[in-house]
């Protein structure tokens, strides 16, 4: 049976803080929906209703070009051990880029990593627990290093470069670049 809450609870925040993956899913009015994995410990929760988490630097900003178009977000977590259990928090995110105020208040709660890019914060309206009864259950075996090493191959030229060059989404929405001067 699926419960749903206000707020996340103290037992929810301590499940968030064991998961090493999450899921982030946002879409604009039309197009194609955005689904992507993330792992790294980057995902934080700043208050019961207010989350966070560090983007790193891909071949895409489809979250970003999403929140900037439409704003809902919608992340999930699920137990893959012994105690089933999936959990949904909705609602509406935005975009903190480096050099703004809110990213100097913000970016101490995370490990900075080289090939960050952005930070997405999202304000959480409704949580829900579901019993995940059909999520096998898998052994964490360890976090990847490759994304560290791929960027640890690149220049912070380079590193720009490449996200200053992703100015439109998949589906052709305007995305401001991660590394855009603040104010844009
Ligand atoms: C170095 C590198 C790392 C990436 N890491 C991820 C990742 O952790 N999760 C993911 O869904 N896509 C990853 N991607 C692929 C795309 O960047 C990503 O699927 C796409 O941009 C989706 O939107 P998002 O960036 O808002 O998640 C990576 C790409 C590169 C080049």
């Amino acid at each position: 049976m699926a419960t749903f809450f206000d707020a996340l609870q103290g037992d929810q925040i301590e499940f968030i803080r064991r998961q090493h993956l999450f899921f982030v899913a946002t879409a604009a009015a039309g197009g194609r929906i955005n689904l992507s994995p993330k792992g790294m410990d980057t995902f934080r929760v700043i208050d019961p209703n207010t989350v966070a988490y560090l983007d790193m630097s891909g071949s895409g900003n489809e979250t970003s070009a999403h929140l900037q178009d439409d704003g809902r977000i919608t992340f999930m977590f699920c137990s893959f051990d012994q105690a089933p259990l999936i959990l949904r928090l909705y609602g509406h995110g935005d975009v903190v880029r480096p050099g703004t105020p809110e990213w100097e208040a913000l970016a101490p709660v995370f490990t900075q990593v080289h090939g960050q890019r952005q930070i997405i914060r999202a304000r959480i309206e409704s949580v829900q627990d579901s019993c995940g009864y059909a999520v096998p259950r898998y052994n964490f075996a360890g976090e990847r290093d490759t994304l560290v090493k791929f960027f640890e191959g690149l220049t912070p030229e380079q590193i720009q470069a490449k996200q200053a060059g992703q100015v439109k989404s998949i589906d052709g929405l305007p995305v401001v670049p991660a590394c855009a001067a603040p104010g844009r």
